[in-house]
C-alpha cells in the first residue's frame, strides 16, 4: 500500500472515531446485545431495529478505542438496510479479511477493507470484530454479552 492511500485511510479511521456514525442507543428497539474485549475490558452495546429480515437501523455506544469505534461505525452504516443473512454474509468475510491474507473480498467490503491491516495485530483484530460479534448475538437472539474470543 503507497504511503498516500495509507494515510486515507487513517484518516478515515479517525474521522470516525472522532464523530462515530449511529452513536447512541435506539428507543425503542427490537434487538440488543452487549460486547466486551476481555483484553482490554472495554464494552459496547448495539441495539437494532429489525423489521422482518431487514436491519431497519443500528446503533451503538460505549467506550473503546480508535479502532473498535471507527470498526462500529463503519459497520452500522455498512449493515443499515441489509438482511439478516446480508449482515452476516458480510461479517463472515469481515472477519476472513481481518484474520487472514485472503483478500477475496476486498471490493465487496468497500470502506471496510481499510480495516484489513489489523491481521498483523491480533489483538487489535479483537477491537475490530467487538461490534461485529455483538450485531451477531443481537440477531442471534442470545441475550449474553458477545466476546471476541
Ligand atoms: Fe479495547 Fe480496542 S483496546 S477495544
Amino acid at each position: 500500500m503507497d504511503a498516500e492511500l495509507r494515510e486515507l485511510y487513517q484518516e478515515i479511521i479517525l474521522d470516525h472515531n472522532k464523530n462515530p456514525r449511529n452513536f447512541g442507543e435506539l428507543d425503542p428497539h427490537t434487538h440488543e446485545a452487549k460486547g466486551h474485549n476481555p483484553l482490554c475490558g472495554d464494552r459496547i452495546s448495539i441495539t437494532m431495529n429489525l423489521k422482518g429480515d431487514v436491519i431497519e437501523s443500528l446503533a451503538f455506544q460505549g467506550q473503546g478505542c480508535a479502532i473498535s469505534t471507527a470498526s462500529a461505525s463503519m459497520m452500522t452504516e455498512a449493515l443499515t438496510g441489509k438482511t439478516v443473512a446480508e449482515a452476516q454474509s458480510l461479517f463472515e468475510k469481515f472477519h476472513t479479511l481481518v484474520t487472514t491474507d485472503d483478500r477475496t473480498d476486498e471490493d465487496v467490503l468497500g470502506k471496510l477493507a481499510i480495516l484489513g491491516g489489523v491481521r498483523d495485530y491480533p489483538s487489535r483484530v479483537k477491537c475490530a470484530t467487538l461490534a461485529w460479534h455483538a450485531v451477531d448475538t443481537a440477531i442471534k437472539g442470545d441475550a449474553s454479552v458477545a466476546k471476541t474470543e
